[in-house]
């Protein structure tokens, strides 16, 4: 039985999620988290289906078995698209919340949007994502634009210079003369290099993640739930990863305390 001072389990593929966690924590500074990163396995952007959902199926269950976690954030894009359905069957009883692409306030922004989706190529091929570009694509021009290497970036702690700014021009230079609006990050590692994506893309085009949402929907369902901590409780976080390499760790409070 699940209870209010029980911990939240917060799960990446690596430290990308951690951007996640920072909304999730300044909202509610009076829960305790336990923030995973599998990043032996990562990336996950560019495994099989299968392969991601059973990886994400694995490691919830040991947060909810073994760390008796009351509800369960999974905040990478890629995993969510894979094995949330799947989770929610499941752990009926267990509050989850997953991560999308943020279309809809892009979409929403100003008259005629015009979006980049920046995503893993798991996420952009996923049914989850073609059902959402479907939903937009008579109010938008929606341009999907997989990324295979940009969260290796984060990965080593790389989060600006020449190397990354180099490998975003060859990405983003063929979408840079068409006017968008906006770009979407849809994957929870591209936070950490959203100054030098804005840099290149200029000051004319806004950028979305969905962060603050996913931690609102969270703080939403811990309280229908019943599950909300004390007001009075200080909350901590936990930072673990499948990797025994102690400078995982390091990294992954680095990136909680920069400023992104
Ligand atoms: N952070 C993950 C996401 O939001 C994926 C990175 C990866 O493992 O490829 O999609």
């Amino acid at each position: 039985m699940a209870d209010k001072n029980d911990p939240i389990a917060v799960f990446d593929s690596g430290m990308g999620g951690i951007s996640v966690l920072k909304e999730m924590v300044s909202l509610m500074p009076e829960e305790d988290f336990i923030y995973f990163g599998d990043s032996v396995n990562a990336p996950y952007g560019m495994k099989s289906v299968e392969d991601v959902r059973a990886l994400t199926i694995d490691h919830i269950r040991y947060f909810i078995k073994e760390q008796s976690a009351k509800a369960i954030a999974v905040a990478c894009n890629t995993a969510t698209s894979a094995a949330v359905k799947k989770l929610r069957e499941l752990y009926p009883e267990v509050p989850l919340v997953g991560v999308e692409p943020a279309i809809k306030p892009a979409v929403n922004s100003c008259a005629h949007p015009k979006i980049l989706v920046m995503a893993t190529p798991r996420t952009l091929a996923e049914e989850k994502f073609l059902n959402l570009e479907h939903l937009y694509d008579s109010q938008a021009v929606i341009y999907p634009l997989p990324c295979p290497g940009l969260m290796e970036f984060v990965e080593q702690g790389i989060l600006s210079g020449e190397q990354l700014e180099e490998y975003l021009h060859n990405l983003m230079d063929p979408y840079l003369g068409k006017d968008l609006t906006g770009i979407v990050l849809g994957c929870t590692h591209y936070p950490f290099v959203r100054r030098t994506i804005a840099k290149i893309a200029g000051p004319n085009v806004e950028i979305f993640d969905g962060s603050l949402g996913t931690a609102r929907e969270l703080r939403r369902r811990i309280h229908a739930a019943g599950l909300g901590q004390s007001q009075e409780h200080k909350g901590k976080v936990d930072f673990l990863n499948s990797s025994d390499d102690p400078k995982k760790i390091e990294l992954m409070e680095y990136l909680f305390h920069s400023d992104i």
